[in-house]
């Protein structure tokens, strides 16, 4: 007969336990730790294997053009590396009410494949009332409200998919393992099955994934591990776009990024980001500067506000949204070091416009023309943007792909960008129709804009 045996188990990190404690060892959380119940009989798979594998030179190995399968989102297309591949395992996490759902749903309703959307969350007629609104266009879209993973596998095998969504992960169990549905050994193990599953048979899946406090994907990197592909959709409530991120692809770049707007039927492919994160007002605005920036593949442009004040209190304020505050600090620090700025008894706010976060250090330049357009109280033109690096010595670096930011800003109406001069060697100097101002030091820059 199977014994059975209790372990405590982390539900952050996945470490286990004999005993119950309070402070997991691993990931120096408190009270993470769940009796679960673990048989030692041997796990019994739902389904055979087909064919036995054999080893393969590697030259032999079969590449077919379109093992990539176009689901008709070229956003998602594109944040997946090009297409969906087969038998790939793809997770997509976001905070409640984001619009997983939503998101999968649209994709099992465009697309021309047979589709098996199998929720544990929501009723049929609750998906029907939503796919009303998205519009019907597969016939072949299938809804199948189950949380047993066992009778998942049973209606695939009686229906044939061609492409599997699971909604989500947290709600679906194995009767396998006896801890309760949304534990970390119940999702280790549904998922390990549908990697089998999607691997063996070459269908690819997409399983949707609660993110907990912490944002992480509940039952975190365990699940991150196993999957083919990690998407997270994030956004903010106060706007009504949404983007999503690949933070882990064996199949394409991990640096892409898909916007989306939400609107009443449905999300919205947002193909022109630019028209998002620019602010529309005709009067300039002191303390506003543009930025030519790149996320993943695609270049865009983005505006960078400031505000600098008098400090109210002995230790000035500074805060940044959308930007990594450190930076931030280091850049007044050169504003103060190499450009004899006194921000030090000032308070400086710092935000994106749109709500998005930005990474590439290509809009140092604009946030310190932003700090220093507030602290002067001076508008720049609203026709001139700027991609450069800030070093410490206040030297303005060469950046990557400049001639996609200079191509983005032309296509955009701007008449002057500020680029660094080491740029110009790697420039094929092409007839742009914007002017071009190569800069070497921060001080350049603020001669040429503030005079
Ligand atoms: P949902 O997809 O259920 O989110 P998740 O699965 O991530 O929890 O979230 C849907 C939200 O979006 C909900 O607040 C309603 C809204 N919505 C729209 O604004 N327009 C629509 O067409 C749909 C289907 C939903
Ligand atoms: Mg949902």
């Amino acid at each position: 007969m199977a014994k059975n045996k209790t372990v405590y188990i982390c539900q952050n990190c996945g470490a286990n336990s004999p005993k119950w404690i309070g402070k997991c060892y691993s990931c120096n959380q408190w009270n993470t730790f769940i009796e679960e119940k673990i048989s030692s009989e041997k796990i019994k798979r739902t389904y055979t294997i087909k064919s036995s594998k054999h080893p393969v030179q590697i030259k032999n190995v079969s590449l077919n053009k379109d093992e990539r399968i176009d689901i008709s989102c070229s956003e998602l297309n594109r944040v997946l590396g090009g297409g969906l591949v087969y038998g790939s395992l793809v997770l997509i996490g976001g905070e409640p009410g984001i619009g997983k759902s939503t998101l999968l749903l649209q994709v099992a309703l465009n697309s021309s494949l047979k589709v098996l959307y199998v929720s544990g969350e929501e009723s049929a007629k609750q998906i029907r009332i939503r796919a009303d609104r998205i519009g019907i266009k597969n016939e072949n879209c299938f809804i199948l409200t189950e949380t047993s993973l066992e009778n998942v596998f049973t209606e695939i095998e009686a229906n044939n998919p061609e492409l599997l969504i699971i909604d989500s992960i947290q709600a679906i169990y194995t009767d396998k393992i006896e801890s309760s549905p949304g534990s970390i050994s119940q999702i280790r193990e549904c998922t390990s099955e549908l990697l089998k599953f999607s691997k063996e048979t070459n269908i690819p899946v997409f399983i949707i994934g609660h993110i907990n406090k912490d944002g992480n994907i509940a039952g975190p990197k365990v699940l991150e591990h196993i999957v083919d592909t990690v998407l997270q959709f994030e956004g903010d409530s106060n706007y009504m776009y949404r983007i999503l991120r690949a933070t882990k692809n064996r199949f394409g770049s991990a640096s892409e990024l898909g916007i989306y707007e939400m609107q009443g039927n449905g999300l919205r492919q947002v193909s022109n980001p630019s028209e998002l994160f620019l602010s529309k007002h005709s009067k300039d605005f002191s303390g506003s500067a543009v930025a030519a920036t790149i996320e993943g593949i695609r270049p865009f442009m983005i505006e960078v506000q400031s505000l600098v004040s008098s400090a109210a209190y002995g230790t000035p304020q500074r805060s940044a949204t959308g930007f990594d505050i450190r930076r931030m600090n280091m850049l007044l620090a050169v504003l103060e070091k190499r450009a004899g700025f006194k921000l030090s008894s000032k308070d400086v706010f710092l935000n994106i416009a749109g709500g998005i976060k930005v990474h590439d250090p290509a809009i140092d330049l604009s946030v310190i023309c932003a700090v220093l357009s507030s602290d002067q109280d001076i508008a720049l033109a609203n026709n001139i943007c700027f991609s450069g690096e800030v070093g410490l010595s206040g030297e303005i670096r060469a950046i990557n792909r400049i001639e996609q930011r200079i191509s983005e800003a032309e296509k955009l109406g701007f008449n002057k960008i500020f680029i660094s001069k080491s740029n110009n060697k790697n420039l094929k100097m092409k007839n742009y129709n914007i002017e071009l101002k190569l800069v070497e030091k921060v001080e350049e820059v603020f001669i040429d804009i503030f005079g």
